[in-house]
């Protein structure tokens, strides 16, 4: 079976795949693999592995149902429309589970920056901009016992808040379709209504799927409820915020600060306004970029694809074709 990967990823996926006997094309070329170019060269294969950025919806689908399987090198799949995959019986897969501590890990780093100013400050000082000790100077948060909201307490919402617990003993709420008794148990976290959880918490951090329930869900109303010292974090999907009206709650001092490591679109334009609020810090989506993550997301992958052609459950099973 002939496999094409949309971009270079850990190497470890195509030697799995070339071991069972199966032929892999990397896109390495200088030509970018654009949304038109994918659906005509995937024509030639009977499988993907595909990033969280190719758009894979219903006209790919259609004009390429002869493939077998798709798997998104990601966790979040909002980018295919699985659906009309099912409908065409192609499998499609994901990489749930083994990015969920580096996610978390990435939450919880772009929450210490925010809360301190790390980043703001350390450019001021690599700029010239440091005048000297300042009593009124880079003041941030101290973020002992306050109490965190999570929004989608799935795997990576759930270790965020652990990792929360056990530096800063937060208070945990929570926002979520279904109540998670382990949870509750384990951290003593409250299941709220999402208007709680905003005006509650003095850290928000996101970490629900997008879709249409939750596309835009912070928007100007949902910041007017939040306390204006609050931090929000988003390590999910960007559309989830409505971010014209984040830059307003964050010019308007509705809420404290953001740290983003997802953003609408990817890669956000060098001339957004969000990247002139000194309260807003942006990384480019790097939440799953660790060695040992995106090393088992390549194996995830690979068995995926395996499991697909065999008829077999798929390591990260998305529509769930076979048993
Ligand atoms: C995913 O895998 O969906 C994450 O967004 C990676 O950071």
């Amino acid at each position: 079976m002939k496999i094409l990967i949309t971009k270079p990823i850990n190497t470890i996926a195509m030697k799995i795949l070339e071991k069972a006997g199966h032929s892999v094309t990397t896109w390495d070329k200088a030509e970018t693999l654009s949304y038109e170019l994918l659906k005509s060269v995937s024509k030639d294969f009977d499988a993907l592995i595909t990033m969280l950025s190719d758009r894979i919806d219903s006209s790919f689908l259609e004009e390429n149902s002869h493939l077998k399987v798709i798997t998104n090198y990601a966790v979040g799949y909002n980018n295919i429309d699985t659906q009309t995959a099912t409908r065409l019986k192609i499998a499609i897969g994901n990489t749930p589970d083994v990015l969920t501590q580096a996610t978390a890990d990435l939450a919880f780093a772009l929450l210490l920056n925010i809360s301190r100013k790390i980043t703001t400050s350390a450019s001021d000082a690599k700029n010239g901009l440091w005048k000297g000790w300042e009593p009124l100077g880079y003041i941030g948060q101290n973020l002992r016992a306050k109490t965190l909201g999570i929004y989608g307490a799935g795997r990576i919402g759930q270790e965020f808040a652990s990792l929360c617990k056990k530096a800063f003993d937060m208070e945990i709420i929570y926002c979520a379709r279904s109540s998670k008794k382990e949870f509750e148990n384990s951290l003593g976290a409250t299941k709220v209504e999402f208007s709680q959880l905003l005006s509650a918490s003095d850290i928000i951090s996101i970490h629900c799927d997008l879709n249409e329930d939750t596309k835009e869900v912070f928007d100007i109303e949902s910041f007017r409820k939040m306390k204006k010292t609050s931090l929000l974090i988003n390590t999910a999907r960007g559309q989830i915020i409505k971010q014209d009206d984040l830059l307003r709650a964050v010019r308007d001092k509705l809420i404290y600060s953001a740290g983003l490591d997802v953003t609408e679109p990817e890669p956000l334009p060098k001339d957004h306004p969000l990247y002139n609020e000194s309260d807003i810090l942006i990384t480019p989506h790097i939440g799953s970029a660790t060695t040992e993550a995106r090393y088992k997301m390549a194996e995830i992958v690979a068995e995926n694809i395996l499991c697909g052609f065999e008829q077999r459950k798929l390591a990260g099973d998305v529509n769930k074709l076979f048993q």
